[in-house]
């Protein structure tokens, strides 16, 4: 599968099959993270592997009863670690760059997963401090998004896109 065959398939999956995650997948998909491009370099986040179901079901409470994240074998949390990217860009990398490097790992995540014949969704809507609580991870930690991933138990159709010559813009807005 190349990459654009990865983006086609991908799509949010939010019922999962009981079926366990492959360790080799995970790592793979793991890899994909860490081969993410970040501001300078610096990989300002942190992920971390949920797999007990005490701690997932304390996640689907953080993130307004979500059970996808109970469903799931295992819920990726991808943080930006704020002040990593400070240390070296000041305000730009806490407010943005660490959100930013989380950001793009954890959508690199989501595509190797399609590449493994995995299935993810992007959980956003969550209480940080919840979701800080459950992981253990300090005020510097900003929970970007937690990612259920496993074996699709649904085939969800393609979502709807924005036609691109709607958003696409040549010169000017
Ligand atoms: C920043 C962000 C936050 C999201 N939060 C949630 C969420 O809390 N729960 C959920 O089920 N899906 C969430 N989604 C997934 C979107 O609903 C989904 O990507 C969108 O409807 C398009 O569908 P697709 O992913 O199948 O292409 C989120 C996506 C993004 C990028």
């Amino acid at each position: 599968m190349d990459v654009f065959e990865a983006i086609q398939h991908r799509r949010s999956v939010r019922s999962f099959a009981a079926q366990e995650v492959e360790e080799v997948k995970l790592s793979r998909i793991l890899a994909v993270s860490n081969d993410a491009p970040s501001a300078g370099d610096l990989q300002s986040y942190e992920i971390v592997v949920i797999r007990e179901p005490e701690r997932k079901v304390a996640l689907a409470r953080a993130a307004h009863h979500q059970d996808s994240l109970v469903d799931a074998p295992l819920d990726l949390v991808y943080l930006a670690d704020t002040e990593a990217s400070a240390g070296k860009y000041g305000e730009r990398g806490r407010r943005l760059y660490a959100i930013q490097d989380a950001t793009i790992a954890a959508a690199y995540a989501q595509l190797g997963a399609v590449a493994v014949g995995l299935a993810t969704a992007w959980v956003g809507e969550f209480d940080e401090r919840q979701v800080r609580r459950v992981v253990g991870a300090p005020e510097h930690l900003v929970p970007v998004a937690i990612i259920p991933v496993g074996y699709a138990a649904e085939l969800p159709d393609k979502a709807p896109r924005r036609r691109l010559s709607s958003l696409v813009h040549h010169e000017e807005l």
